[in-house]
């Protein structure tokens, strides 16, 4: 039997993304095989194909062909031998990096994050990425308390809006960085937009909170961004970075400016987030969070906003749309119903 698979056959636009056909084969020792119900389709889908990831033309850079994908939701269709952490039938996910747009997906199976069957695949699977980072970058790194004054610069976005639902459910007065089609959704959570566009945000903020903010989350991490942002926090205030540089440049000149604001005694601190290979390294506080996330879901606390749904093999119309800038929220693939 045959399953489908993107690939990125060369380094380029959406349309170097083919749909391939590959064999399915019984999983190997330790392997579960999943049947993949959705795959979320996230920027760092898009650095890693275009060749601007920080890795692409290092030794640590995927080689073409490969198939992309950060994130998946899907059941157990089978498992190799010595597999005892999942079973089939099993609902699961995976942050996978690479790999998930596919119908089907080969992974450890003591790797796999259990996900309650009651959700709808195609809304859990933003959780996975996308809000792992902003919860983990608002409760662990940031670890934000009620009534904070925060900053989110990129907040009409996947990771953004995410930003703006968990900020709300955290009871935060929130500024956020967006272009004005987007403002409403903005203010839907009760932020406060500013149009990096055409507005200075520095000006913005210092007028509304002439005490300083208690956080920003930059989802740029440029130079400019953080310069411009460190001023805005009050003593004890945190930046905290979790945007893909544009370069080693880039992070070589940030990280210089993380070193010297951790070092300098006004009280400020400045940390990067990253999610995948810390969760290489321990997984508890991911699974802790996740499962926080996935009860969230449930309860109808968080509503991920998906933008729009595609069918697996049109990854590259999914792609060109977040790509084009014009997306506010999630853009995720599916599989057919029933299928
Ligand atoms: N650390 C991690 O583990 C991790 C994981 C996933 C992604 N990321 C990175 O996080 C970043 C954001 O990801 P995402 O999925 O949220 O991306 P996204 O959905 O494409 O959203 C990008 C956002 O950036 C905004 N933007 C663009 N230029 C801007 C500027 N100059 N100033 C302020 N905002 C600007 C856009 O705003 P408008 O459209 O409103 O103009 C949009 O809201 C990316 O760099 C991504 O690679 C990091």
């Amino acid at each position: 039997m045959k399953y489908k698979s993107v690939v990125v056959t060369k380094i380029g636009g959406p349309e170097v993304l083919r749909v391939m056909e590959k064999d399915l084969r019984p999983p190997l020792v330790g392997e579960a095989r999943i049947k993949i119900l959705a795959s979320a389709v996230c920027q760092p889908d898009i650095t890693v194909r275009n060749g601007k990831s920080l890795y692409s033309g290092t030794p640590l850079g995927h080689k073409v062909p490969f198939t992309p994908g950060y994130a998946i939701i899907g059941i157990v269709d089978a498992v190799g031998e010595g597999v005892t952490a999942v079973a089939v039938g099993d609902r699961v996910g995976a942050l996978t990096v690479i790999g998930g747009y596919s119908e089907y997906l080969y992974w450890r199976g003591d790797l796999l994050i259990p996900v309650p069957t009651t959700l709808d695949p195609a809304e859990a699977v933003p959780l996975i990425l996308n809000y792992i980072v902003a919860y983990q970058v608002l409760h662990r790194s940031a670890k934000v308390k009620n009534g904070d004054k925060v900053l989110i610069i990129g907040a009409s976005g996947g990771i953004g809006t995410a930003f703006l639902q968990l900020g709300r459910l955290a009871n935060l007065k929130m500024y956020g960085l967006a272009s004005p089609s987007k403002h409403h959704v903005l203010a839907s959570y009760g932020a406060t937009p500013i149009d990096y566009h055409t507005q200075d945000f520095v000006e913005v903020i210092r007028q509304a909170e002439p005490d300083g903010l208690d956080a920003v989350f930059d989802g740029m991490m440029s130079m400019d961004s953080i310069k411009r942002a460190l001023p805005l926090l009050r003593r004890g205030g945190k930046l905290v970075s979790y945007g893909e540089p544009a370069g080693l440049v880039t992070l070589f000149r940030v990280l210089l400016t993380l070193i010297m604001v951790n070092l300098l005694p006004n009280g400020k601190s400045f940390k990067f987030y990253g999610t995948s290979t810390y969760f290489l390294f321990d997984q508890k506080p991911y699974l802790e969070d996740w499962a926080e996330l996935f009860k969230l879901l449930d309860q109808g606390k968080i509503k991920p906003i998906i933008a729009q749904k595609f069918p697996i093999e049109e990854a590259a119309k999914a792609n060109a749309l977040l790509e084009s800038g014009q997306v506010t929220g999630n853009v995720v693939l599916v599989a057919p119903e029933g299928s």
